[in-house]
């Protein structure tokens, strides 16, 4: 078991395979303090770090300056108003209007496995796989207790951190901020790495060094956002991609959120991560609890590589569930970009007809299909199968869908209404509104209040009822709009600061209900591309489309960012037709396949009216991904170059856990004469195995692990724009 407390010096050590932390219970009052994170250590004895020992000293021998050592000592989870005035992890407000608050140690327990979170998604443990901390801590003032969860997953060197609060007083009061982590480091000279985008932008990776003061990321959209992601990496002065000492931390978390960095007067670092707080309040009456969402939290002393090792495993482990977690999932085709709204049975039956002759395994009908939805301005909410456009109805397109030896998927955007609808025409009060005012429209649509139960049910009995209609096999749950406006009808003036909460705890719960019916479905999420990318919704679906740009050079930065912290398989990736339909831009269908191998691969486009030269490439295509798809599922991910710092290639790897075969993708973002070959140092191989080379058209050749590590592998010049070119090496 990876943890331990030492009943002497009141010191828990939670260790994993490459790291320590460490917690320590100090005074009379029982402070909890935090001692260190980081690089793996073989004893405890690190009490020093905590400093009481210097001025002002602890409370109990010093009174006198109570204040200076409450606003210096590395609180585990502090809390506002009594002294501490760096950022608070918990800010209560009580019955009478007082913010102020203590935490003292009350109790711990320590447990093999872990328990869920009550309503949220979380990280789970296979057989003896996590040992789980609990610390519990009081404010006897408030009647409140503050519960501080860690699960030590050993293997994955993840420490997955949660709080939960409970009120045991007779009086109710108001949570104002619950981070579910806060963590207080000497500063290490750090930089901070984000996820930052946009629209058809998503992930660009962000650094920026920490200033002193106050920094940080937030989302008040209620989706996670294209904008940035829930997650950061502090990145030590000398850190890189491969070396260094990087600490990671991300939200298993869909909805508004808030990483923050606090760089204080002693030169030390206090950093965050939870809901956001702004927009949040909840009201906890006595007897009632509240729980947090997960923090993952990671430490790696090789660079920005170990961190990414651990988040991939560790999401595919403990983060992805159902039948699809460790399958190849169908190569699909989907219908938006080949036909938008205008399709019909017969249209669609054409599509699956030639995809099927090229060995694609799916069709997927996109948005258009139920009730009178001919374009972006209606229908919403109204999921009945417009049988004007699907002639014989959905039976009858998906049985000949299946005839053809294919599946069937099918879009949904369930959190939505249209103005236009029949169910908004009903139930008008059902999307978010604040009391007379006119909601602020978004893509023509308003969001519904999926806070109040009717509201998840009439939904619910929607989907449940098209999926049982047919043989469905997959869906995208869509969602094109972020919430404002924010009020609901279903709760009293006091609680109007839960409603981006249980918003989000009402769309998982529709989510956990569609899993659960429907064990067999493939769920992909979506939100206008990756507008709600993240580990929350990773835990219902094992893919999410990341980005409404198929163009695969953009793609590039884009996948690039999302594969720092989330494994290859989650990643939609289709090949799409060109000029590319976001960006303008032609590249070479092979390079296309390329980029979307390094994802979930599929198609996006009119298989029926491509250039017949791009047909021809489909069947070689698939045959690339039933090669490879287990390899790059599976795989070490190892980022070689970048696009945005070379200017010229963009080149990435997957290497099998022996080591034993591995796959390269090199794409050329810009060509011109007076080039010559150029050599790229591979990662991850057997240094004295010999790798048998093939790939570029050229004669496989057989070169040693360490020559293609450290002299690198040789990748030949080519004309033309965009060329992409795949090696597969396997050793021999
Ligand atoms: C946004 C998605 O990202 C697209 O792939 C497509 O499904 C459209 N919505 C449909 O409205």
């Amino acid at each position: 078991m990876g943890i331990a407390y030492f009943e002497k010096d009141r010191i828990f050590k939670l260790d994993t395979l490459h790291t320590s932390y460490l917690i320590g219970i100090v005074d009379e009052e029982g402070f909890l303090g935090h001692i260190y994170y980081g690089k793996k250590v073989s004893g405890h004895e690190l009490g020093y770090l905590l400093r009481t020992d210097e001025p002002p000293f602890v409370p109990s021998r010093n009174e006198r300056d109570r204040l200076s050592f409450l606003d210096k000592f590395p609180m585990e989870y502090p809390v506002h108003g009594t002294g501490d005035f760096r950022e608070a992890a918990l800010r209560v407000r009580s019955k009478e209007g007082h913010k102020a608050c203590t935490l003292a140690y009350a109790s711990h327990e320590i447990f093999s496995g872990k328990k869920a979170i009550q309503g949220l998604p979380a990280s789970f443990a296979g057989e003896g796989s996590c040992a789980t901390l609990e610390i519990t801590c009081r404010d006897a003032h408030l009647g409140m207790e503050v519960v501080l969860s860690y699960s030590v997953f050993e293997e994955e060197d993840v420490i997955a951190r949660h709080v939960e609060v409970v009120n045991r007083g007779a009086e109710g009061f108001c949570l104002e901020k619950v981070a579910s982590m806060s963590l207080d480091m000497d500063n290490r000279g750090f930089t901070a790495l984000t996820l930052h985008g946009a629209w058809a932008r998503e992930c660009h990776m962000q650094r920026r060094a920490l200033g002193k003061g106050y920094q940080g990321i937030v989302s008040r959209r209620g989706i996670s956002g294209h904008q940035d992601h829930p997650f950061m990496a502090l990145m030590a002065a000398d850190a890189t991609r491969e070396s260094g000492e990087v600490y990671g931390v991300q939200l298993v978390y869909s909805g508004n959120y808030e990483v923050r960095a606090e760089v204080g007067q002693f030169d030390t670092v206090r950093w965050q991560i939870g809901l956001e707080s702004e927009d949040f309040s909840w009201t906890l009456e006595p007897g009632e609890r509240f729980a947090a969402p997960e923090a993952l939290l990671t430490y790696s002393h090789r660079g920005l590589e170990g961190m990414t090792h651990s988040y991939h495993d560790f999401i595919r482990r403990h983060i992805i569930r159902g039948k699809y977690r460790d399958r190849k999932r169908p190569i699909l085709i989907n219908n938006w970009e080949a036909t938008y709204f205008d399709f019909d049975t017969e249209k669609l039956l054409s599509i699956a007809r030639e995809a099927s002759k090229l060995g694609i395994e799916m069709l997927v009908m996109d948005d258009g299909w139920f009730g009178n939805r001919r374009d972006e301005h209606r229908s919403l909410g109204d999921w009945r199968v417009n049988e004007e456009k699907l002639k014989g109805g959905l039976p009858y397109l998906v049985q000949e869908v299946n005839r053809l030896g294919m599946k069937f998927g099918i879009w949904f955007e369930p959190e939505m209404v249209s103005p236009d609808s029949d169910l908004y025409r009903a139930h008008p009060d059902w999307a978010i509104a604040v009391p007379g005012r006119t909601p602020s429209m978004a893509r023509g649509q308003y969001v519904l209040d999926l806070s109040r139960r009717e509201v998840v049910d009439c939904v619910w009995d929607q989907v449940e009822a098209v999926l049982k209609s047919a043989n469905v096999e997959y869906v995208k749950w869509d969602m094109n709009r972020p919430l404002c406006d924010l009020g609901s009808l279903g709760l009293p003036a006091g609680r109007q600061g839960e409603l981006a909460h249980r918003y989000m705890l009402g769309v998982y719960e529709l989510q956990e209900r569609l899993v659960t019916r429907f064990p067999d479905i493939l769920l992909e999420n979506c939100s206008s591309g990756g507008g709600r990318f993240d580990a929350g919704m990773l835990y219902y679906s094992p893919q999410i489309w990341c980005s409404d740009d198929t163009d695969a050079i953009e793609r590039l930065a884009i996948q690039e960012g999302t594969a720092l912290i989330y494994p290859l398989s989650a990643i939609g990736a289709h090949v799409s037709d060109c000029p590319n339909h976001a960006v303008g831009r032609s590249t070479p269908f092979e390079t296309r396949g390329y980029v979307a191998l390094a994802g979930t691969f599929g198609y996006e486009l009119d298989v029926t009216r491509i250039p017949q030269e791009d047909r021809d490439i489909i069947p070689a295509q698939v045959a690339l991904y039933h090669k490879y798809n287990d390899l790059i599922r599976e795989g070490d991910y190892y980022r070689i170059a970048s696009a945005a710092e070379t200017h010229l290639y963009d080149c990435w790897q997957v290497v099998s856990g022996d080591r034993g075969e591995s796959l390269v993708t090199w794409i050329q973002v810009l060509c011109g004469p007076g080039r010559q070959s150029h050599m790229v140092r591979l990662k991850g191989l057997e240094p004295c195995a010999r790798y048998r080379v093939e790939g570029a058209g050229e004669e496989p050749i057989e070169v040693s692990g360490d020559a293609l590590m450290y002299a690198g592998l040789r990748i030949p010049d080519r004309k033309g724009d965009f060329v992409g070119m795949l090696f597969y090496l396997v050793r021999v």
